[in-house]
């Protein structure tokens, strides 16, 4: 028999390992997999680079929303994020980006302009999506939700190394201070603010590997699939 298609929502604090995960959820179940967070990225990097990231000129950002095209392909078997045709998966990362991406994050019009995609996406099921407010507010009837939490510094040592790989020498302690700022205006924002789903599984990522992760997800997604 076909196994039925889902919504896999898994939201969480910044750097919990949601995208590793969902990725690998998504290949093994041959699901389509979208990074929400990339796109909030991608609109900050547009930003950023058309010169209106200063909070003065957010109008202007609003009303170029619809100029802004971004795309999910597969390259090398890795998904990369296109902003309006050009791959832009490492400059997305940059720490410019993680300094101003959830200042960007709070504007309703930003929110509203990826919710309408990131909505589109899940039309056919088959989808692992992570985020902040996937659970809650894009799809607030998905069949599989997680909320993944980790002490800070756990989180930043796992972010510092990231970028360290990828030849980025941010300090230890400013990667520190963009997570914990982040987590304050991402949980305090007033629209749709991280939180935890009612029916969300949590999962404290802090003292498991990425395999027992996995391990866990798996034994909700799989009761729910067959
Ligand atoms: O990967 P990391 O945990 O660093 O963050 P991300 O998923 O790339 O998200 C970057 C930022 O986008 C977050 O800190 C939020 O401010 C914002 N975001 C959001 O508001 N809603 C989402 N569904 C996803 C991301």
């Amino acid at each position: 028999m076909r196994k039925q298609k889902i919504i896999i929502a898994i939201d969480g604090y910044a750097s919990t390992g949601k995208s590793t995960q969902a990725k690998k959820i998504a290949q093994k179940l041959d699901y389509v997999y979208i990074d929400s967070g990339a796109m909030y990225r991608a609109v900050t990097l547009y930003a950023m680079r058309e010169n209106i990231l200063e909070e003065s000129k957010t109008n202007i950002l609003i009303k170029s929303l619809e100029d802004i095209n971004i795309e999910f392909k597969r390259s090398n078997n890795a998904q990369k994020i296109y902003l309006n045709g050009e791959e832009v998966e490492n400059d997305i990362r940059k720490s410019i980006i993680n300094s101003n991406v959830s200042r960007l994050a709070m504007i309703p019009e930003i929110r509203n302009f990826l919710f309408k995609r990131q909505r589109n996406y899940g039309k056919n099921k088959g989808l692992v999506m992570d985020g902040r407010d996937i659970g809650t507010v894009v799809f607030p009837n998905a069949e599989c939700k997680f909320f993944f939490n980790a002490i800070q510094s756990v989180r930043a040592k796992r972010r510092y190394l990231e970028q360290y790989k990828k030849g980025n020498n941010e300090k230890y302690s400013q990667v520190l201070e963009n997570i914990i700022e982040r987590d304050r205006i991402d949980t305090n924002r007033s629209l749709n603010p991280l939180r935890k789903s009612s029916d969300a599984v949590e999962i404290d990522v802090s003292d498991l590997t990425e395999n027992q992760v996995f391990k866990t997800l798996w034994e909700y997604i799989s009761k729910k699939i067959n």
